[in-house]
């Protein structure tokens, strides 16, 4: 097929563009490098031999994105450009709703107008809110505690709409739980502009000398070391589950929530011991106070996802850690430009 990647140049992006090209699919990528690389294209095509094109656009430029379409005439789309940082959301809500909604909203116009109705939704496990019972399972009410959070639900409100309007949609949820590691070549990873928001890119940032210590927000939550607890999924794995996600949307058709996790929670010490584990390498770190916001425990239950698409992720925290790691040396200041 020839798939329509928004984000592609990205992090989860440019690692779905390996696996989809490696699968034979044929991938144009539409990406406004507002935080992405060029680079990462580059990275993309020397591993998978194949050059995805790209068309620096957009999402919010409806006629630049209709004019993709017709001159690609795609046959899926996954969608992934958004911004996604939870605390510039809270203090830039109309740019965060802005951008993912009309952007979204146009993608949508543009594939009806288009007749491509098979879509991949970049969502997150931010649906399930802020007082979830775990194991987080798709049938939980959805709710969201910070302007990027509500972009996610109501897209996710949209697309089911969507589908209930007209049954020729084929489309996809999938709710990342955390998507962490690198490609194993060690040539495309996560690239954080300024300073990162999240635990891996963090650490690597301190094992690689960038910063002095690690900040570990929070040691009296009531888990069982008092740190936070997620499911961290190896993003090559998190990459294969959008493949299988488009398998199954051909076959079956339907609109679908997904959750992509491994059913395991780790807490930051136990995250900060696997780094160390698989580097050797010690990973200073003072213990501060919790960051607004944050829950306690999130993991998924990813039965749905194993069943119904033939998908799991097992991933090890040491192997995650060691590609994050490779990454992370190879690049120290992430990509070239
Ligand atoms: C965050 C977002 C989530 C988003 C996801 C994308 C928040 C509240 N949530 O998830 O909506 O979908 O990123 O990847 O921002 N931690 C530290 N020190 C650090 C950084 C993080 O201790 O310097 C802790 C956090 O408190 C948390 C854990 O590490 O307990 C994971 O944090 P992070 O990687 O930011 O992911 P989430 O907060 O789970």
């Amino acid at each position: 097929m020839r798939i329509l990647v928004t984000g592609g140049a990205g992090y989860i992006g440019s690692h779905t563009v390996v696996v989809l090209q490696d699968a034979g699919h044929e991938v144009v990528i539409v990406d406004d490098l507002s935080n992405s690389s060029a680079s990462a294209v580059d990275r993309i095509a020397e591993i998978a031999g194949k050059v995805p094109e790209l068309h620096q656009v957009d999402l919010c430029d409806r006629d630049a994105l209709f004019e993709v379409f017709s001159r690609t005439r795609p046959e899926a789309i996954v969608h992934f450009a958004a911004l996604k940082a939870v605390g510039e959301s809270v203090a830039q809500p109309l740019r965060y709703y802005r951008n993912n909604l009309i952007g979204g909203l146009n993608l949508f116009e543009a594939m009806g107008e288009h007749d491509c109705r098979t879509l991949v939704f970049s969502s997150s496990c931010t649906v399930y809110g802020g007082a979830p019972a775990l194991p987080l399972r798709e049938g939980a009410p959805t709710w969201a505690v910070s302007p990027y959070g509500w972009t996610k639900v109501m897209l996710e409100q949209i697309l089911t709409d969507l589908h209930a309007a007209d049954g020729r949609w084929r489309i996809g949820s999938l709710r990342y739980f955390n998507p962490v590691g690198a490609h194993p070549s060690g040539r495309l990873g996560e690239d954080p502009r300024g300073m990162p928001n999240n635990l891996l890119p963090f650490i690597t940032q301190v094992a690689v000398g960038r910063r002095e210590r690690l900040t570990v927000f929070g040691a009296d939550y009531p888990t069982p070391d008092g740190t936070c607890v997620r499911d961290y999924i190896h993003v090559v794995d998190l990459a294969e589950g959008h493949l299988a996600a488009l398998r199954r949307l051909q076959d079956r058709g339907g609109y679908h929530t997904w959750n992509l996790g491994t059913g395991r929670g780790h807490s930051v010490l136990e995250v900060i011991a696997a780094f160390e584990r698989a580097t050797g390498i010690a990973v200073p770190y003072e213990v501060a106070g919790g960051r607004p916001g944050d829950i306690a425990a999130s993991y998924a239950d990813p039965s749905r996802a194993n069943e119904e698409l033939g998908w799991r992720s097992d991933t090890s925290l040491e192997t995650i850690c060691a590609d994050a790691w490779r990454w992370q040396q190879a690049n120290p200041d992430g990509y070239p430009n």
